[in-house]
């Protein structure tokens, strides 16, 4: 099926989706991102998604590229001629297309916005019965991750790393310390307790991660924010990630050993759940 995607103010065929060769976003991975749940039809955590894109652009000095109505009227649209019922929405803000300089170009430089919609299998996805397997490798990237940008070579390389390995996620280590997933936050969970990650410009703030804090709280599950080692992974009672399009995902071993003997475990178990109920309410 070509689907149909958002080129600055135009719904296009895929096929003729088309950006200048001088946008920023491709010389210098000027540009900021979301990705967006869809479940029924309906959109996951959109407006925190949005939040979030907000921040990103008030933190890199980039224009909005039009009215938050029209980006929803946007993701809405999007939905619709594509027919999405399950899958995601994937949206990208670059500071445009100007000749090649490194400082901000001069003059009225129009914002290019792009999204596009990809089918996907998110409730009903297979690893979450059997669990994932995830490796380590040092976090290489820059000291904003706290801003969603495109720049995702570091993240693209620990994912290719994990695959070469026959896992299916990396998680990135800082100074012994795990700091998140390449696209997805961590999470251990020790005596009942879950452990992840403090927020702070070394890691993304998760929008999933913010609605499971919620979930969590309302369940009396609790959840210390703090940083976390490896060593400490290798021995928790279960391990898990969040993101967007996985959502809450068990973890049954990193660097090729086990946690929780191998299952997903009963409180990762518990909060997926949770969240899949929220989610498609
Ligand atoms: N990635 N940390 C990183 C580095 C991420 O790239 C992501 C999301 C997350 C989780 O954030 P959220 O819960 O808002 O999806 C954490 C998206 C899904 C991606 O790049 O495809």
């Amino acid at each position: 099926m070509v689907r149909t995607v958002y080129v600055n103010g135009e719904y296009l065929p895929e096929t003729e989706g088309k950006i200048s060769i001088f946008d920023r976003g491709f010389l210098f991975a000027d540009g900021v991102y979301e990705v967006s749940a869809v479940i029924n039809g309906r959109l996951v955590d959109y407006t925190a998604h949005m939040e979030r894109l907000g921040r990103s652009l008030n933190e890199l000095r980039m224009a909005w590229p039009c009215s938050r109505e029209q980006l929803d009227q946007m993701h809405a649209e999007l939905i619709k001629r594509n027919g999405l019922t399950e899958g995601i929405i994937y949206m990208q803000v670059t500071r445009g297309a100007a000749d090649r300089t490194f400082n901000f170009p001069k003059g009225d430089v129009k914002p290019t916005l792009i999204a596009f919609t990809q089918a996907m299998s998110l409730v009903s996805n297979p690893n979450a019965v059997t669990g994932i397997k995830v490796v380590t490798t040092p976090d290489l990237r820059w000291a904003r991750r706290d801003i969603k940008t495109v720049m995702l070579l570091a993240p693209a390389l620990g994912k290719q790393e994990a695959y070469e390995k026959g896992a299916q996620e990396a998680w990135m280590v800082e100074h012994g310390f795990v700091t998140e997933g390449t696209s997805s936050n961590a999470y251990i969970v020790k005596d009942g307790k879950v452990i992840t990650r403090h927020l702070s410009n070394e890691i993304l703030a998760g929008c999933t991660r913010r609605a499971l804090m919620w979930l969590a709280k309302e369940e009396g599950v609790e959840i210390v924010e703090r940083k976390f080692t490896v060593e400490e992974a290798l021995a928790a009672d279960e391990a898990f990630l969040t993101s967007a399009s996985q959502f809450v995902m068990p973890i049954v071993e990193i660097d090729g050993h086990r946690i929780g003997g191998g299952q997903p475990g009963p409180v990762v178990r518990k909060l997926r759940e949770l969240f899949l109920k929220e989610a498609s309410a």
